[in-house]
């Protein structure tokens, strides 16, 4: 897709439905994924799933998930009878960092070198293979972070000169509500952790639930100031352009 391709179809996409974004994300691309951890990407799989049977879904398993959001993974794939694949970290990385800073460590120096090796450095490898990708990410689950978010984005943390990767973000203008209207309306599965008291959940060291009325990403990384809550999967949130 050249940069004027994208130019436009942002104009087209500007304020549309998750539906209609959508539609044209699996028009234009062929090879493209959708990336699965929470309650928002199990609605675009239901979405995605009446225009395209064939769906690409990974998940990153960061071997620190909970029990629970393994069985999610696993009720998802059976629900809809799709492949999921289960992505996990490269090892000698992930054995050299445990060994020297322990399993820890990112109560005390921050979360991203954790994350880069368990989330980051597995989702470049996928993007490598794919020309775009959906998220299931919302304006509203960040200001400090997601208000700029746009229906398509070049990705450019993901993309080369030789390679630009493309994003798709469906749910952008969605409320947490609106999401969990569609999960009830059309028998979605969710994470039972969702019941008690979990909003936005992650991996299990760096996840807690939230009080009522707290804000979704309270619960998440709560040591670390609000404008350093992304793990690096959405980096260009941290500086749009
Ligand atoms: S995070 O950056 O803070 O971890 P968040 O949990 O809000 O992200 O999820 C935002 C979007 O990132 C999800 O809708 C999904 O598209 C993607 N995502 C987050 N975690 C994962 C994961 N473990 N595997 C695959 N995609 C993920
Ligand atoms: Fe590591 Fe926590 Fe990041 Fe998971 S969320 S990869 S445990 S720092």
């Amino acid at each position: 897709m050249t940069e004027f391709d994208l130019v436009s179809l942002q104009a087209e996409l500007k304020d549309k439905k998750p539906r209609a974004i959508l539609k044209a994300a699996f028009e234009h691309f062929d090879n493209i994924a959708i990336s699965f951890s929470g309650a928002e990407d199990v609605v675009v799989i239901d979405l995605a799933l009446n225009f395209r049977k064939d769906i690409q879904v990974f998940t990153l398993d960061t071997g620190r998930l909970h029990p629970e959001t393994y069985q999610f993974i696993e009720t998802v794939r059976k629900h809809y009878q799709i492949d999921i694949d289960v992505l996990s970290p490269d090892k000698n990385s992930l054995d050299a960092f445990v060994k020297q800073k322990g399993l820890f460590s990112f109560y005390d120096d921050g979360h991203s070198e954790c994350c880069g090796i368990r989330k980051v450095e597995p989702l470049r490898n996928k993007l490598s293979q794919v020309d775009a990708w959906i998220t299931g990410q919302r304006k509203d689950q960040s200001l400090a972070t997601r208000s700029q978010l746009t229906e398509v984005e070049l990705d450019t943390p993901f993309s080369s000169n030789a390679k630009p990767l493309i994003k798709f973000n469906p749910l952008l203008n969605w409320t947490s509500s609106q999401v969990w209207d569609h999960i009830e309306a059309y028998q979605v599965p969710f994470n039972d952790l969702h019941s008690r008291g979990y909003i936005s959940i992650g991996c299990e060291p760096c996840t807690r639930a939230v009080l009522p009325n707290q804000h979704e990403r309270t619960g998440r990384w709560w040591w670390e100031a609000e404008g350093k809550k992304e793990c690096g999967l959405h980096a260009e949130n941290l500086n749009p352009s």
